[in-house]
C-alpha cells in the first residue's frame, strides 16, 4: 500500500477527527483534517493556556489552534504548516479574528524548525510522526505542555488523557477524539552533588529513583514521577525531601531525611 493509503488508514482505523470539508490535502505522511471547534477548546484548557504561553502547532492546518488560542486565551502563538495555501488561509483567518499581531504562521516543515520559544506544544499528526518528534520534544524546557489530539507519544506516557465524544467523527469507529496532555520533565538523570550530600537519580521519562549519600553512607532512597521542572515527595511512608530544578541545578523545597530545605545539589 502507499504510504499516503497508509497514512489514510491510520487516521481512519484510529480516529482522528474528519469533518464536512473539501477532499484532504495530501502532504508527505500526514492530511490535512481538522480538529474541530470544541476539541480544539478542550486542548487548550487541557493545556491550561493562558496569557503570557506562548504556543506552537506543528501541522498547523487553517490555524484555528493558533487562532484560538490567541483569541480565547490571550496567548501567542506560532502556526508551521508545509501547505503554503494553507497557511495564507490561516493569515486571513488571524487577520478576521483581529488576532493578526500575537500569531504568526510560516510554510516550515515541523521538522527543521526551532521550536525552543514554546510553552505550550500542539499537534494532531500521526503516531510515526509524534515518534520521530519525541527526542525533541523531550529537550524542550522542563516543564513545556504538549497536547496530542488522538496520537500518544510510544511509552512516554502522557501525564493525563481525556476522552470527548466528537458525534460526526468522519473517520475510523469511534466517535471519540481522546487528547493526551505531557509536561516535559526535567533531565535529572545522574549524579548530584551538595556538601557530603550525594544525591543519584535515575529517570525514564517521568518516573525517578532517587536515593541520597552522606559520607560514604547509604541515606533515605524514593521514587516519585516528575511533574515538569517539580520532583514531589512521595505521598505516605517516611518522610523524603521535595525537589525542584532551577536553572540547571536540583534545590529541596522541603527539607526531609537530612537534607534541610534550599540546599541546592549540582551536578558532579
Ligand atoms: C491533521 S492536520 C491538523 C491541522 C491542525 N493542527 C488542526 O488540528 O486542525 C495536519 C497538518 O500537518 C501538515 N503537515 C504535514 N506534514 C507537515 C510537515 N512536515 N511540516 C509542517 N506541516 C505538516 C498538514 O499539511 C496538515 O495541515
Amino acid at each position: 500500500m502507499p504510504r499516503r493509503s497508509l497514512a489514510l488508514a491510520a487516521f481512519a482505523v484510529a480516529s482522528a477527527a474528519a469533518f464536512a470539508q473539501p477532499a484532504p490535502t495530501w502532504v508527505e505522511e500526514v492530511p490535512f483534517i481538522t480538529t474541530p471547534d470544541h476539541v480544539t477548546l478542550a486542548m487548550l484548557e487541557l493545556a491550561q493556556v493562558r496569557a503570557g504561553d506562548h504556543l506552537i502547532d506543528l501541522g498547523s492546518g487553517d490555524g484555528r489552534i493558533v487562532i484560538t488560542a490567541a483569541k480565547r486565551f490571550g496567548a501567542s502563538g506560532l502556526g508551521l504548516e508545509i501547505v503554503p495555501d494553507l497557511v495564507a488561509k490561516s493569515e486571513r483567518h488571524a487577520r478576521q479574528a483581529g488576532v493578526a499581531d500575537r500569531t504568526e504562521f510560516r510554510v516550515q516543515d515541523l521538522f527543521d524548525a526551532d521550536l525552543s520559544s514554546a510553552s505550550v506544544v500542539t499537534m494532531y499528526l500521526l503516531p510515526e510522526v509524534n515518534l520521530k518528534l519525541r527526542p525533541r520534544l523531550l529537550a524542550l524546557a522542563p516543564g513545556t505542555r504538549i497536547v496530542s489530539h488522538d496520537w500518544d507519544l510510544g511509552d512516554w506516557q502522557p501525564d493525563r488523557t481525556v476522552t470527548l465524544e466528537v458525534p460526526d467523527k468522519a473517520v475510523g469507529r469511534e466517535k471519540l477524539s481522546r487528547l493526551h496532555l505531557w509536561h516535559v520533565p526535567a533531565p535529572v538523570q545522574g549524579r548530584w552533588c551538595a556538601g557530603p550530600s550525594t544525591l543519584h537519580v535515575a529517570q525514564r521519562f517521568q518516573s525517578f529513583d532517587a536515593r541520597i549519600e552522606r559520607g560514604g553512607q547509604a541515606g533515605a532512597a524514593w521514587s516519585g514521577r516528575i511533574r515538569g521542572t517539580v520532583l514531589p515527595a512521595p505521598v505516605g511512608g517516611p518522610p523524603r525531601p521535595a525537589l525542584a530544578w532551577d536553572d540547571g541545578a536540583l534545590r529541596v523545597t522541603a527539607g526531609a531525611a537530612g537534607l534541610p530545605t534550599d540546599t541546592r545539589f549540582v551536578r558532579c
